[in-house]
């Protein structure tokens, strides 16, 4: 299987340029300026070609809530999204404890064979934060990392004992950041809009208590850890000056963290329900700072698909997440790139190449010989977000009407077009 794409600009790690991609078994097998057409064109006249999207920070909620999304849904979302391979939660049911359940996620992934699917496993069993799961079995099994994202790990201990026992399996954590206590059933950000609401708030504190008690396990033991979905600045400024002292520790944020603040809240509309809270303004220009100088280091979804149940209640009562695997790109273009000051080589360094790094996984540039993962995208395209149009089950977006740049033309994965927008 031969082809070429030719006329599309390339999005390298130290620059866009002008080039010819030669795509052989399922690899790159040449990169170059006027190459021969050999076997089937694809004209990207107009377009860019980026490394395939990586999303460390999905949840494909199977098994156990397919209502909400399935491995093939979310796999159809993802590659519509540009993501040529995500990693999945483990907050199932059955949670992904075990080297059954991390088994069945690839197995069915496999099966419905669009973007790669890389399972995570949970830190503790069921996510209860008492006792360990099955740490090596899981990473034997092809888990990429443990979490027990949705929630956090109360016990400094048993984070301790995790961190160690990922670290000799060669996987990370991945760490949820949050006080339960201090959350205390809070479900937005405390500050004017729960007061004005009536909403019940949780602090800034309760996510940095947990950030900077990761960051002191990550120093004490040496070992390197990941700080999911930061959402406060006083996060981003403990992480940064961990990171100055030279802690190994990693971290992401999602696009409604640099989109929008706790004032979406005040018409109650439970899509802007997502956990950790959408904060306020400073908190948004930081995290765009913390994108900008790498102090976190890439962007993912925290994509939670939810069923309309779980949405059309009362804001306290209805499901914390954010449908968005579909927006992602658009967003990220839009407000870092087209709006702001990054460029499209730094965006391929947090949508692809970082997570590809901290997770060992394959992909994340563009290189002769490497995988032949690739997202080609209409960055001059324009179009206004509707929920209702996406392919996930997950119809849950706080960005309904929001109009955005860049549309995904192309997801190919192992060099076989798995998403075509025409
Ligand atoms: O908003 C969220 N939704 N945050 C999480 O941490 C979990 C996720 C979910 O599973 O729905
Ligand atoms: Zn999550």
């Amino acid at each position: 299987m031969k082809y070429v794409i030719k006329n599309g600009s390339v999005v390298f790690s130290d620059g866009v340029r002008p080039c010819d991609i030669l795509v052989e078994d399922g690899k790159i097998a040449k990169i170059g300026e006027n190459l021969p057409a050999e076997g089937e064109v694809i004209d990207a006249e107009g377009l860019h070609i980026f490394p395939g999207l990586i999303d460390m920070h999905v949840h494909l909620r199977e098994p156990g809530y397919e209502g909400k999304e399935d491995i093939e849904s979310g796999s159809k979302a993802a590659v519509a999204g540009g993501f040529t391979q995500v990693c999945c939660m483990p907050n199932t049911n059955p949670v992904n404890d075990n080297a059954v359940v991390t088994t069945y996620i690839k197995y069915r992934a496999e099966k419905v064979n669009l973007c790669k699917v890389n399972p995570i496993g949970s830190i503790t069993k069921g996510e209860k934060g008492e006792e360990l799961a099955e740490i090596g079995k899981m990473a034997a099994a092809g888990a990429v990392a443990i979490s027990d994202d949705g929630r956090s790990v109360m016990d400094s201990k048993i984070m301790r004992l995790a961190m160690e026992y990922a670290n000799d399996f060669n996987i990370k954590c991945l760490c949820h950041c949050e006080d339960e206590n201090l959350v205390d059933g809070g479900v937005v950000n405390e500050g004017l809009n729960s007061t004005i609401t009536g909403l019940k708030g949780s602090l800034r504190a309760a996510e940095d208590i947990m950030i900077a008690r990761e960051i002191a396990l990550s120093e004490s033991l040496d070992i390197p850890v990941h700080i999911c979905h930061v959402s406060t600045y006083s996060g981003v400024e403990i992480i940064r000056s961990a990171k100055a002292r030279g802690v190994k520790v990693t971290a992401e944020s999602c696009p409604h963290y640099f989109w929008l603040t706790d004032d979406v809240i005040r018409d109650f509309d439970t899509n802007t329900k997502v956990n950790p809270p959408i904060r306020e303004e400073k908190d948004r220009q930081a995290i765009i700072a913390g994108l900008m100088d790498g102090t976190l280091d890439c962007i993912v979804t925290d994509h939670a698909p939810h069923g309309k149940k779980d949405k059309q209640v009362e804001y306290s009562l209805a499901a914390f997440g954010i449908s968005g695997i579909e927006t992602s790109f658009s967003l990220s273009y839009t407000k870092l790139v087209k709006e702001g000051e990054m460029t499209l080589s730094q965006l391929a360094e947090r949508m692809s190449a970082a997570p590809a790094r901290i997770l060992g996984l394959e992909g994340g540039k563009i290189e002769e010989g490497g995988v032949a993962d690739l997202t080609i995208a209409d960055l001059a395209a324009k179009y206004v977000i509707d929920g209702e149009k996406f392919v996930s089950k997950g119809k849950n977006t706080p960005f309904n009407g929001t109009e955005v740049y860049g549309r995904v033309a192309y997801t190919i994965v192992d060099g076989d077009i798995k998403y075509s927008a025409k």
